[in-house]
């Protein structure tokens, strides 16, 4: 099993446990496609095309803005439409973490396989939260699926230092 240690209380305590890259840390692709995957989405429009945007809905419905023009505003779903639509990008973060996961897009089968589940249980965190409407739950989710990217990045790609919208 792994050897280096990444529960998600060592994320969400400032990735001490996480940063350290391991030996074989790199982004080049070492385990071999397996057949039946499509793996056409390279890594930059994977994270560009498919989970950026997907992380950018959650991120952008939770918590609020103090706008010296706009005043307060309360950022979460307001209605059960908004809340379900949260939900759904939710399920998408967890299957997400199964398509950073799969057999050649997985850079390693160690640190790499610790951040994709992280990154999943976050999206199950999420949509638990959707599903009763508990908006300190859902902004605790997107807080723990914000130090897996960034824990993730670090270990991969230490450039990437801003990955949001906002
Ligand atoms: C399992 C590891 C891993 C996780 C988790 C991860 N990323 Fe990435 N991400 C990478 C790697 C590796 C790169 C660098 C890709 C490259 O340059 O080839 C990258 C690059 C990026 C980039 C830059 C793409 C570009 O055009 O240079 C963005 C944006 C990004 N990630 C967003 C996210 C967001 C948002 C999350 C969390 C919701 C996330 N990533 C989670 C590994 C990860």
């Amino acid at each position: 099993m792994s050897s280096i240690r990444c529960t998600l209380a060592s994320l969400a305590l400032g990735l001490a446990a996480c940063s350290e890259p391991p030996a074989t840390a790199t982004a080049t692709t070492t385990t071999t496609p397996a057949a039946g995957y499509n793996l056409t989405l390279g890594m930059k429009d994977f994270m560009n095309l498919v989970l950026e945007p997907t992380a950018d809905v959650l991120w952008d419905s939770a918590g609020w803005v103090n706008d010296i023009e706009t005043g307060y505003q309360e950022l979460y779903p307001t209605t059960d439409a908004d809340w379900d639509m949260v939900r759904q990008r939710a399920a998408q973060i967890v299957e997400a973490g199964n398509a950073l996961a799969l057999p050649g897009r997985a850079v390693d089968s160690d640190a790499w396989l610790t951040y994709s589940n992280a990154l999943s249980a976050a999206g199950a965190m999420a949509m638990e939260a959707a599903a009763v409407r508990n908006q300190e739950d859902f902004f605790q989710a997107g807080a723990q699926m914000y130090s897996v990217c960034s824990a993730c990045h670090q270990t991969y790609n230490p450039e990437i230092s801003r990955f949001t919208s906002n």
